[in-house]
C-alpha cells in the first residue's frame, strides 16, 4: 500500500488546523480490517471538528471524517475478506480514532458493515451519519409505537442531512411529513423529498405554557434548545420525539406535563454508539425505503478533500442543504 492523503487535524496550543497531508497505513489508529475508501460526506459534526469551532476529537493529531465506504484491502477478521465493499458510519471515526477523510482507513471489524444490496459505495455514503440518524429515529420511534394514524411528524432542521433524509424516509414509510426550515427557498426542494407541508421557523408562534395545542403525531428534532421544548409541548398523546441535534442549542427548557399528561415520550438517538444489532436492523430499513432516485435528490455537492473546509465553513454558517459528498478514490 503506497502513501495517501488524508485531512488531518493538528492542535497547536489553543489553535485547530486541519492540514492535507500524506501518510502511511502503518501510521493509522490500529483496527482488524484496513479499507481503501472511495466515498465520505460531510456531517456537522465534521464540519465542528476540521474548522476547530466544536469540540469532536478526543486527542490530536486525527484524519477527520465520521463516516466512509470503501473496499477491503486486508482484514484480520473473519467476517470481512479483501475485495468486499464495506461501510462504516460513527463508532468514533473521526472522534476517537482516524476517521473517513483519507485514501485508507483502519477500523475494527465491529465498526464495519457490508454494503447492502442494491446500494452503491457512494449511494452509502450519500446515507452516510445523516441517513443513519434518521432512519434510527425511524426504527426507535416505530419500536416505541409510532404509527402514521398518530398524524404528522415535524421535522425541523428539514433542509441539512439528516432533516433531509428524515423528511424522505419518514414519508416514503407513509407519514405526512410537516418540514421546518429558516431557508425561505426552500419549499421546493422539502416538497419534492415528501414534505406534505412546509413550514418558515419565522412564522412559528411557539407559545410558552407547558402544554399548547397539540399538533404533531411525532416529531424529529435536530435543533435542541427552543425548537425541542415547542415540541414537547405540542406533540399529541403517546407521540415521540427522537432528539438527534443540537444545531441551535443544547438547553432543554421543558417541563415533566408532557410525558406524564400527554404520554408523550423523548427518545435519544445516538448514532455513534449503538449495538449492533441496532445498526444492522437500521441499515436494513434504509435499505428497504431508499430507492436509487433518493440520493441524486439529497446529493447537492461532491468535492474532493482539498474542498471539505470550505464546505464545513458554509454548513455552519447555515448555507449548505442535503448532503455533500466527498470524492476520495481514483
Ligand atoms: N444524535 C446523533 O447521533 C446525531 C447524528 C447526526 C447528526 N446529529 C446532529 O444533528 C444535527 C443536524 O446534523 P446535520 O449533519 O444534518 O447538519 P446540517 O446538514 O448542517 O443540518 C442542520 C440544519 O439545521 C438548521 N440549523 C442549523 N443551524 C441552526 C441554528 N443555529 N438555528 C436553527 N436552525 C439551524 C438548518 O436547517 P434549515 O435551514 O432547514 O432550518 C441546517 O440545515 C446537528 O446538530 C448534528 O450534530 C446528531
Amino acid at each position: 500500500m503506497s502513501s495517501f492523503k488524508a485531512l488531518r487535524v493538528h492542535q497547536d496550543g489553543k489553535q485547530v488546523e486541519a492540514r492535507l497531508e500524506s501518510m502511511d497505513v502503518e501510521q493509522l489508529a490500529e483496527g482488524a480490517v484496513v479499507i481503501r475508501a472511495q466515498w465520505s460526506g460531510i456531517n456537522f459534526k465534521d464540519a465542528l471538528a476540521v474548522t476547530g469551532k466544536g469540540k469532536i476529537m478526543r486527542s490530536f493529531p486525527m484524519n477527520a471524517g465520521i463516516d466512509v465506504s470503501g473496499v477491503v484491502e486486508t482484514s484480520e477478521d473473519p467476517r470481512f475478506k479483501p475485495g468486499q465493499e464495506v461501510l462504516v458510519t460513527g463508532c468514533g471515526l473521526g472522534e476517537e480514532r482516524d476517521g473517513g477523510f483519507a485514501g485508507y482507513a483502519r477500523v475494527p471489524g465491529d465498526a464495519v458493515v457490508h454494503l447492502p444490496e442494491g446500494m452503491s459505495l457512494r449511494d452509502a455514503m450519500a446515507i452516510g451519519t445523516a441517513g443513519f440518524t434518521a432512519g434510527m429515529a425511524l426504527v426507535r420511534m416505530e419500536q416505541n409505537g409510532q404509527h402514521p394514524d398518530l398524524g404528522p411528524i415535524l421535522v425541523n432542521g428539514a433542509t441539512g442531512g439528516v432533516g433531509s433524509f428524515a423528511v424522505r424516509l419518514f414519508s416514503r414509510a407513509g407519514y405526512p411529513v410537516t418540514a421546518l426550515t429558516g431557508k425561505q427557498d426552500a419549499a421546493d426542494y422539502l416538497r419534492n423529498l415528501g414534505a406534505t407541508e412546509v413550514v418558515d421557523t419565522a412564522t412559528l408562534e411557539m407559545g410558552s405554557r407547558p402544554l399548547e395545542k397539540s399538533l404533531w403525531g411525532g416529531a424529529v428534532d435536530n435543533l435542541g434548545g427552543e425548537s425541542l421544548a415547542w415540541l414537547t409541548r405540542t406533540v399529541h398523546p403517546w407521540g415521540n420525539i427522537g432528539a438527534i441535534g443540537l444545531a441551535a442549542g443544547i438547553e432543554l427548557n421543558t417541563t415533566v406535563m408532557p410525558f406524564i399528561l400527554r404520554g408523550v415520550s423523548l427518545l435519544g438517538i445516538n448514532s455513534v454508539h449503538c449495538s449492533r444489532d441496532l445498526r444492522l436492523a437500521v441499515w436494513r430499513r434504509l435499505g428497504e425505503l431508499l430507492r436509487s432516485e433518493d440520493y441524486a435528490d439529497i446529493v447537492q455537492a461532491e468535492t474532493g478533500l482539498e474542498g471539505v473546509r470550505e464546505t464545513a465553513e458554509q454548513m455552519l454558517s447555515r448555507k449548505t442543504r442535503g448532503r455533500t459528498l466527498v470524492r476520495l478514490g481514483d
